[in-house]
């Protein structure tokens, strides 16, 4: 099969992890082509890769030569650049959060069911070893009738490794935007869509001083809650708990553990692949690993692997633009909640996406 090609909008900090993980995939993508508001940048950057092409945004949505575009911009480029890029006839595949309210993200899905062309989002962490072992469990009735989810993420904030960490304490940032991505999206797709969502938030700290270079010392505004503590209650019955901060040491609570009727899983960190699960039954004194059921190995690309393969195949993509605006619906009902003192209904729904076949190697996907 020719690989297709794939244009990336944005060369910052996470394009790395990009270059890297589609060489898992070399037999279905491949980036041929990248852009940056900062040209010189863009063009640094696809000499260092061996790129056909470095340059603009808009001179990279014209090549004829690219057919998905994975946008790794900041959150807040994210949605403009989405629908420059259906505008141009191109499939989309873009980093989290994939775009800064659900409304965004309905219109972006809309474009592209309107194009014929197809949007996914990260993360794609659902994909790897760990969460489709977690899955697998679940599904074949290891914990019994699920109960309870609790999903824990409190560090101290991005400001003391990120170069710009700017965009992370502006609307569509703080802990829940930024890591509720992968801790919603995990819940979803092990336990499926969410009802309604209720919570506090709080804004600890007015501001943040960077401790990373180039701009150690800078302090930079808060404009957002950075400490969460949320409600989601699932559609199928399980009431879910998350606590989502900025403003805390780090912490050696579980990421996530789900309670059932027949014991206990401690899920992996949702922002991993390869992790292990543990499993404690009713009654037992202590977690013992469940046996990994998928390929270890998979790395970011994944997704956009795997949208390319569905692209040619005809069937659904697994990381969708439904699933990323189910997500984003929930995540803006964690902030508006305790911003309106209500309970937030979830309008949208959408399927859990299909479980990866067990017998797929690292780098391959289900045509
Ligand atoms: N850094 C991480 O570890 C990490 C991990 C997972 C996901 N993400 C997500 O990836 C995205 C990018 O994060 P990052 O850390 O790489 O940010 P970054 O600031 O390091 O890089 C963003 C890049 O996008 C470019 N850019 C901004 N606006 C643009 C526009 N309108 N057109 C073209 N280029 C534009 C910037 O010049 C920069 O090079 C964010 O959505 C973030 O949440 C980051």
């Amino acid at each position: 099969m020719t690989p297709t090609n794939i244009g990336l909008i944005g060369c910052g900090n996470i394009s790395n992890a990009y270059f890297e993980g589609c060489q898992n995939y070399t037999d279905i993508i491949k980036i041929t082509a990248c852009a940056d508001i900062n040209v010189p940048h863009a063009q640094a950057t696809a000499e260092k890769h061996g790129l056909a092409f470095g340059g603009s945004a808009d001179d990279l949505l014209a090549r004829p030569d690219v057919d998905i575009i994975v946008n790794l911009t900041i959150p807040g480029a994210h949605t403009d650049i989405n629908r420059q890029a259906l505008a141009a006839g191109k499939h989309v595949y873009c980093e989290k959060p994939f775009a800064l309210t659900a409304a965004d993200t309905a219109a972006v899905v809309a474009d592209a069911a309107a194009a014929d062309l197809r949007v996914g989002s990260a993360p794609d962490t659902f994909m790897g070893a760990g969460l489709q072992s977690a899955r697998q469990a679940i599904d074949d009735g290891l914990i019994g009738t699920p109960v309870s989810a609790l999903g824990f993420m409190l560090c101290p904030g991005h400001e003391s490794w990120h170069p710009n960490p700017d965009f992370y304490y502006k609307f569509g940032g703080g802990p829940m935007f930024d890591m509720g991505p992968y801790y919603v999206t995990a819940l979803v797709n092990l336990l499926g869509p969410v009802a309604r969502v209720s919570g506090a938030a709080q804004t600890t700290f007015a501001e943040r001083t960077i401790t990373s270079e180039p701009r150690d010392g800078e302090k930079i505004p808060v404009e957002i809650p950075t400490h969460f503590s949320t409600t989601m209650e699932f559609v199928g019955g399980p009431i879910g708990t998350l606590v989502m901060s900025f403003d805390t040491p780090h912490t050696d609570l579980p990421n996530i553990v789900i309670h059932g009727t027949k014991g206990t899983l401690n899920v992996c960190d949702p922002n991993r692949f390869d992790d292990p699960c543990f499993f404690k039954p009713a009654g037992a004194d202590k977690f013992e690993s469940i046996p990994m059921t998928h390929a270890t190995g998979r790395a970011r690309g994944t997704g956009v692997a795997d949208l390319a393969t569905a692209v040619i195949s005809g069937r659904p993509h697994r990381a969708s633009g439904h699933l990323a605006h189910h997500v984003i619906e929930i995540m803006e009902g964690a902030v508006k909640s305790p911003a309106e003192g209500r309970h937030i209904p979830i309008e949208s729904t959408c399927e859990r996406p299909a479980p990866l076949p067990c017998s797929l190697g690292q780098s391959e996907l289900d045509a």
